[in-house]
This record gives structure tokens, C-alpha cells and sequence, in this order.
């Protein structure tokens, strides 16, 4: 069934791990705009040095920027949609609404992640990914079985995120109290909103969050 869902939650809330299962379990397409401005930065381009030092500090990009972009994915089609890191303000929240409906889509469900701030901090400083594949680790929760090693793909290229620091974790969660937690209200208005227990393991959330979207 074809479905579009909003995941909503502070730095480090799961969000991503939670997409990515949903990416296997129904076939749905991850529109993750941190992965696209990251992929911007790479690439080298005048909008990705814009973004870079932005998000090093931990800030919010413009929402122009970060609506462009969910605009020129959008226009592409697909079957479904997870927003993942996205919307983050009010007026992403609109934008979003608004091009769902220039495309003839409706928006199913917002999932909001619960974490705790201390329990944010430690999933963040300990997080590493395969620069490869994209495969998410963990220092203490979920490590590599072979040091230094993919598990999935194999590559010794695992990397830390430059803005996975204490300093910009602060700001990170600054931003997210102060421009994204009012579209927790926002939605919860719009009967759109299920609250998950963020802080469980991996798996038992995805099973909230298959319940919540069965519901
Ligand atoms: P973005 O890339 O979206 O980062 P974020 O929102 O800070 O979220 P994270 O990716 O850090 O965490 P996550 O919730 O995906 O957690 P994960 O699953 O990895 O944005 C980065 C920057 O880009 C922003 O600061 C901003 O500058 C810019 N940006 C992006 N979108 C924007 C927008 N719309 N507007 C403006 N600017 C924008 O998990 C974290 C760790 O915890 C992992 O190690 C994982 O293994 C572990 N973990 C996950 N779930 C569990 C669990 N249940 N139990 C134990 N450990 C777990």
C-alpha cells in the first residue's frame, strides 16, 4: 500500500534506522534532507559549500534550500514517501502540504520519536556509518562484529559525522526545541500525529510504529 509518513524527532531520535526498515518492509522511498544536503556538500557545489559550515555548527539550513529539494524529488514521483528530517519548521510544515496536494498526494501519518536528551547525547557521540553502503553503527548499541569493518558491505570506510560532536549536538537540539517541536501541535491538530517510545530497542519501535500506521 502506498503510504506517505513524516518521521519527526530530535538529533539521534532513530529516525533514520526507523526509515530505512520501512524502506525494506513496504518498498517506500526515504527522502532524507540531511542525506541530501551531505550529498550537496560532497559534491562540491555552490549551495553544498553554502550548507556545510551550517550544519557543522548544527543550525538549520534555509527552508528554501531544503524545500527545493524535497520539490525536485517530489517531481520525480514514486510510490510513497518517508520524510525523514523533514519538515523541521512551520513553513516547511506548509510547503510540504502544499506540494502533496500539486501532486495529488495525502499525508497519512506523522510518527513522533521520544528520546530523552541524555539518551540523544549518547547515540550521537557513538554513532558511525559505512561511508559505502550507509550502514548505521554504534560504539556500544550496535558495533561493527569485526572491528573497523562493514558488516553488510565490507568497506573500512567508516566515518563519523562532522557535526556529531557535544558542541553542535547542543545547537542541534536548540533548533529542534525551539523551530520543530511546535509541528508536533501542528499535526496533532491535523489528527495526523502518533507519539512512539523512541527510547526502546530497535525493533520493538519499528513494531510501534508498523502498529501505528496499521491503526
Ligand atoms: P539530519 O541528517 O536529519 O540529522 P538529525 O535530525 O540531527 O538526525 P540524525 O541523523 O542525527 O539522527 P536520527 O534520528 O536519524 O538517528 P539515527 O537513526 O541515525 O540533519 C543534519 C543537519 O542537516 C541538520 O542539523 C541541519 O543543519 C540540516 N538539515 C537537515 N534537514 C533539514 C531541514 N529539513 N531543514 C533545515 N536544515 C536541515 O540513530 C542515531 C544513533 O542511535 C545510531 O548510532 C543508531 O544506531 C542508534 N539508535 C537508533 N535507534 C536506536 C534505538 N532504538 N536504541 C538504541 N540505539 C539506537
Amino acid at each position: 500500500m502506498s503510504i506517505n509518513i513524516i518521521l519527526l524527532g530530535p538529533p539521534g531520535a532513530g529516525k533514520g534506522t526507523q526509515a530505512r526498515k520501512l524502506v525494506e518492509e513496504r518498498g517506500l522511498v526515504q527522502l532524507s534532507t540531511g542525506d541530501m544536503l551531505r550529498a550537496a556538500k560532497s559534491s562540491g557545489t555552490e549551495m553544498g559549500n553554502r550548507v556545510a559550515e551550517v550544519m557543522a555548527r548544527g543550525q538549520l539550513v534555509t527552508d528554501e534550500i531544503v524545500i527545493g529539494l524535497i520539490r525536485e524529488k517530489l517531481s520525480e514521483g514514486g510510490n510513497g514517501f518517508i520524510f525523514d528530517g523533514f519538515p523541521r519548521t512551520l513553513a516547511q510544515a506548509d510547503a510540504l502540504g502544499h506540494l502533496l496536494e500539486e501532486t495529488g498526494m495525502t499525508l497519512d501519518a506523522v510518527i513522533e520519536m521520544q528520546v530523552e536528551d541524555e539518551a540523544l547525547v549518547r547515540r550521537i557521540t557513538g554513532r558511525f556509518t559505512c561511508n559505502n553502503c550507509g550502514e548505521v553503527y554504534h560504539d556500544d548499541s550496535k558495533p561493527t562484529k569485526k572491528e573497523g569493518v562493514c558488516d553488510v558491505c565490507g568497506s573500512t570506510d567508516l566515518k563519523r559525522r562532522a557535526d556529531d560532536n557535544e558542541d553542535s549536538l547542543k545547537t542541534r537540539l536548540l533548533e529542534y526545541y525551539k523551530k520543530t517541536s511546535p509541528l508536533i501541535g501542528y499535526y496533532y491538530a491535523k489528527k495526523k500525529l502518533h507519539s512512539v517510545d523512541g527510547l526502546a530497542q530497535v525493533d520493538a519501535v519499528a513494531t510501534e510504529i508498523s502498529a501505528a500506521l496499521n491503526g
